[in-house]
């Protein structure tokens, strides 16, 4: 991946609710897309935001919302999703019984389709999929809580599962979510990452505009 391709999207998880349409202004000149966290309590241990905020954020930006789908059963919700505004949809494959089905049901809706990978999860499992995906969100810590430590063995997947979009000839992008800061970024991209997301070293610093541009000081060459 060519790192002047690289984008940082910031995590609105980390951001101050209170202030969310702020919070996102402050980030909207550097980036081009934002990451949206929707978690039920099941799939993972918390719960976060839905429609209802994406559908209000929606109203004051025309940034790209990726849309990662923390939820047990997320298949029922990929059309009150793409309906509110989100842009991609991603989707953990442990929740899908049918990855494929579910990868045409979102291209249905006229939005970008991802799947995403648990750090439990043997990576060749979303390999089969890799020609029509769109995204490939590679967790780098255990989904469900933003602020957690970067997991070093998330390098070798992620260049693992580059090699496989290469070899499908996809044009599928890999992000990749958890622990990524100032001090880790440009190792992340150079295992071929396309998509860094970052919640706490944006929005958890007291300068988010700052915080991104130094991160793409970070993964420029
Ligand atoms: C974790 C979420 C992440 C989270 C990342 O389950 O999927 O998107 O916001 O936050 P940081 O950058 O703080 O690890
Ligand atoms: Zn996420």
């Amino acid at each position: 991946m060519k790192s002047s391709e690289i984008e940082i999207a910031p995590s609105i998880l980390a951001a101050d609710f209170a202030r969310l349409g702020e919070e996102i202004k402050s980030v909207e000149p550097f980036v081009k897309r934002i990451h949206i966290d929707v978690m039920d309590g099941h799939y993972v241990p918390n719960l976060t935001i839905g429609i209802p905020v994406i559908q209000s954020i929606r109203k004051i930006t025309s940034l790209i919302f990726d849309v990662h789908l923390m939820v047990v059963d997320p298949v029922p919700f990929v059309v009150p999703f793409a309906q509110a505004g989100s842009d991609v949809i991603t989707l953990h494959i442990e929740t899908l019984q049918d990855p494929d089905e579910a990868i045409d049901f979102i291209h249905s809706t006229g939005k970008k389709a991802g799947l995403s990978v648990h750090p439990d999860t043997p990576i060749e499992l979303i390999f089969p999929f890799l020609a029509k995906l769109d995204n490939v969100l590679v967790m780098s810590v255990r989904p469900g809580f933003g602020g957690q430590e970067f997991m070093p063995e998330a390098i070798e997947r992620i260049s693992d599962i580059r090699h496989a979009i290469e070899n499908a000839h996809s044009n599928a992008v890999i992000s990749v979510d958890g622990g990524i800061t100032a001090w880790n970024a440009r190792e992340i991209a150079e295992a071929g990452a396309g998509i860094l997301v970052v919640g706490s070293a944006v929005f958890g610093t007291g300068d988010p505009s700052a915080a991104v541009r130094e991160l793409q000081k970070c993964v420029m060459l």
